[in-house]
Parts: C-alpha cells; structure tokens; sequence
C-alpha cells in the first residue's frame, strides 16, 4: 500500500514539476487563436475595404503583445519578434487612418512573415533541444 502511494505521489510531482513545453498553457493557447482572427478580419477589411474594421482589427492585434500570457518566453530573440510584430501591427494601424488601402495591403504581407518568423524561430528552437 505504501509503495503504491509513493509511486502514485511521484506520478503527480513529476506531472505537476516536469519541464513543459515552453510557451504553452491554457492562456496562451486561447490568447495565439484570438490573434489568428485578429489576422483573419484583418484580410476580411482589406478585401472588403473596410476601413473601421481594418483599424479596429489591427489596434486589437497590436493589443495582444500586452497579455501576460504573449510574453510567456523570455529569450531575447522572442522579445525582438515581438517588438517587430507589434510595430508592423501599429503601421498597419496608421494605414487604415489614413485610408490607404495599398499600404495597409503591404503591411499584410509584412505582418505575415512576421507571424511565420516567430513561429520559424519557435520551431527551431524546440528541434534544437
Ligand atoms: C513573437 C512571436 C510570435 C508571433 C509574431 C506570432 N506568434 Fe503565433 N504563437 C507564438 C507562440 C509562442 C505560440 C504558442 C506555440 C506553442 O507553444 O506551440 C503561438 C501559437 C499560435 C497558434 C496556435 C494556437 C493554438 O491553438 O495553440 C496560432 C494559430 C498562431 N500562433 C497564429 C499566429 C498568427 C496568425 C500570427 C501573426 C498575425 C502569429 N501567430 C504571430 C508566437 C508568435
């Protein structure tokens, strides 16, 4: 019986303390999707020229680099995407309130590599492990 308490309480130490998967938790997770429709309006307001919903969108997207659960990661390379991503999100931002439409398009695409540099660099750094 003793045994079988010992082991069963080292089950949930080693479940409670074991070194999880940097970045995510239950915060992250909503807060990373609630970031992907960000980006889908994002193309909706382009595409739809929708001014209002394109600045709403993007101040909303630039917004989530200030949820505790962004800054999860700590490195300094993580930091540094996150400061590229927030100021392509606040160009994309300024275009919609000046209206012009071929900027904020562009800064799409800008904000797309960005999206895709962040998650490269995650990857490689979790395959480097
Ligand atoms: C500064 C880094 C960074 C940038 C920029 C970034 N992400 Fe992420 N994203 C993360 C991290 C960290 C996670 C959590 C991944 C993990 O732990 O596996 C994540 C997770 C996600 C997920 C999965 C969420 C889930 O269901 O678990 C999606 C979808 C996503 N990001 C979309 C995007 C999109 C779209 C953009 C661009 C608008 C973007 N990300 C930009 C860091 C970033």
């Amino acid at each position: 019986m003793r045994r079988i308490i010992s082991v069963s309480t080292l089950v949930v130490l080693f479940a409670t303390f074991a070194p999880a998967t940097p970045a995510q938790t239950p915060g992250t997770g909503r807060l990373m999707r609630e970031k992907l429709a960000h980006t889908q309006r994002i193309l909706e307001a382009l595409t739809t020229s929708n001014y209002d919903l394109l600045a709403r969108e993007s101040v909303a997207l630039s917004q989530v680099t200030n949820a505790p659960a962004w800054t999860v990661l700590k490195m300094p390379e993580y930091r540094r995407q996150s400061d590229e991503f927030l100021r392509i999100t606040e160009d994309l931002a300024a275009a919609a309130k000046d209206r012009d439409l071929d900027l904020a398009a562009m800064r799409f695409g800008a904000l797309t590599m960005s999206c895709y540099q962040c998650h490269r660099y995650i990857k490689n750094m979790r395959l480097a492990r």
